[in-house]
């Protein structure tokens, strides 16, 4: 009965954009710990989702937690904007800004939780100096730009590399992970070492509903991890 509990982050990529307000409510009615918001600017990667207008929205129906996942070129550039909506966590990727370090303070002084996301293509040991700074590391668990894709198995080495530098040098951090995340594999990256799944195809396009698939989701790790 102490099996460390997973978060399960409902990502808002995969819901019905026309019944938004409703999906996220079904969301937290089912269990979820936070809500995943996917931003991407066509740049960064080759898809286009939202701004900060639909963060102010979600922000005015759910108390859940929203993480914001910035898949864009220089987040920097949009930091208080998505900090003023309303959002709880911003995480940026390594490869989208020059400053990183820069840009995390900035994070941290807007009250935001900081995170730092990582492409499979990316190493762990660009978390090395900047772990001490973090509150979640997001690893991606497929190329960023699309839900619904495979989740990528070589991923798993990283996110055990992962976990062993966040028990060392930062406990209290976050180990997430996003990308091709269902009862399948679940309990892969949960044995690697994740506390926090996000899931977006895997909860919004199950045809059992989102409330099955929660509780299909936090089955599949149950028992899994430590
Ligand atoms: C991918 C996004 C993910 C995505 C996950 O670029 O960052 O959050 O929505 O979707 P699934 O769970 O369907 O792989
Ligand atoms: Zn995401």
């Amino acid at each position: 009965m102490s099996a460390k509990h997973i978060a399960i982050a409902p990502s808002i990529l995969s819901a019905d954009f026309a019944r938004l307000g409703e999906q996220v409510a079904a969301a937290e009615a089912a269990g979820a710990d936070r809500i995943h918001v996917d931003v991407m600017d066509g740049h960064f990667v080759p898809n286009i989702t939202i701004g900060p207008v639909v963060v102010r929205a979600l922000r005015r129906v759910t108390g859940l937690p929203l993480e914001v996942h910035l898949m864009i070129q220089q987040p920097e550039r949009f930091l208080d904007a998505f900090a003023g909506a309303g959002a709880t966590a911003l995480t940026v990727h390594v490869e989208g800004t020059i400053h990183l370090h820069r840009t995390l303070e900035e994070i941290r002084r807007l009250g935001q939780r900081v995170g730092v996301a990582l492409n499979p293509a990316t190493p762990a040991v660009v978390l090395d100096e900047i772990l001490p700074e973090l509150d979640l590391v997001l690893v991606m668990t497929v190329d960023p730009g699309f839900g619904g894709q495979d989740f990528i198995a070589s991923t798993l080495p990283k996110i055990r590399r992962v976990r062993a530098l966040v028990d060392r040098v930062r406990p209290a951090c976050e180990l997430e992970v996003d990308g091709g995340i269902h009862p399948a594999t679940a309990p892969l990256v949960v044995d690697a070492g994740a506390g926090v799944l996000v899931a977006g195809s895997a909860i919004f396009e199950e045809p059992a509903g989102v409330r099955a698939a929660m509780e299909r989701l936090r089955r599949s790790v149950e028992g899994s991890g430590s």
